[in-house]
């Protein structure tokens, strides 16, 4: 985010869609309706689930559905609150305020602002001028910038990592919470993971179901303190499609 998000950049674009994205019904329903709030107002979705389980896809494959603007920024890395909006530089032996692309992101119609790892920001002081900006008035007044207003149709979604170390929205001030609508994601049901791996990797469907019976038994053995994601369940089939062993592709994967 940091390098080059200067003023004058293009805050977001619209993504390609994944023809081999799979979203249940329930998830496609839920968007739909996320889509019909955003017309009235912006509206903020917070995606919770495992690593490497769908959750960006899921953001850029909205973006892409519907056409609109996709930026995304990382939460993770942030340690004090106006380090999104811009920075002070030195230009010329002169300190200049040098405004990064969140605040044109915020001010662009429809554009779908992707927060990524909001639950794990280095200084928690660092999501104040979020909470504005996330809540009703949907503004934020900087010294710098002056009052910035959220656009219409811009829609938020913010994505939480689930990990051993904490499941759901606990870690998650409730204050900034409450103001998001909320979807749970699961690894894939396993005939769609099977045809998933088919298609993006070009594994044989035999290899595919060979794939998913060992990701599942991983899956399920508790005491191995692993998760293969959807992400691993892919880079074993690519590994086998280019050639290598399942034991090759376990081991590497
Ligand atoms: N429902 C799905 N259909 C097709 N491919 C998927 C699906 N979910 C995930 N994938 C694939 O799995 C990989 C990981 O997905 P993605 O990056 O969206 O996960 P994530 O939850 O955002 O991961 P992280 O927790 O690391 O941010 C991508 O290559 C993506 O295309
Ligand atoms: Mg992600």
């Amino acid at each position: 985010m940091k390098s080059g998000a200067t003023s004058g950049g293009v805050a977001g674009f619209v993504p390609e869609a994944d023809p081999y994205y799979y979203a249940s019904a329930e998830t496609l329903s839920f968007l739909d309706k996320i889509k019909r709030i955003s017309t009235k107002h912006p509206v903020n979705v917070l995606v919770i689930g495992k690593q490497g389980c769908g959750k960006s896809s899921l953001v850029r494959q909205y973006a892409a559905v519907h056409q609109l603007p996709l930026a995304t920024f990382q939460i993770g890395i942030l340690s004090e609150p106006g380090q999104l909006f811009g920075e002070y530089a030195l230009e010329n032996g002169e300190t200049k305020y040098k405004q990064f692309l969140f605040p044109q992101a915020l001010q662009t119609p429809n554009c779908v602002i992707h927060l990524e790892e909001i639950n794990r920001p280095e200084h928690p002081k660092a999501l104040n001028m979020l909470f504005s900006i996330l809540s009703d008035d949907r503004q934020v007044w900087m010294d710098e910038l002056g009052l910035l207003s959220v656009a219409d149709g811009v829609t938020f979604f913010a994505t939480l990592n689930e990990g051993d170390e904490f499941v759901g929205t606990e870690l998650l001030d409730p204050a900034l919470r409450d103001r998001f609508y909320v979807i749970s994601m699961d690894y894939l049901p396993n005939d769609v993971e099977i045809e998933v791996l088919e298609n993006k990797t070009g594994v044989t469907r035999a290899q595919a179901v060979e794939i998913i019976d060992v990701v599942n038994t991983l899956r399920g053995n508790a005491d191995l303190m692993v998760d293969v994601s959807t992400r691993k369940a892919l880079m074993i089939g690519e590994m086998i499609a280019a050639g290598g062993s399942l034991r090759e592709a376990i081991t590497s994967g």
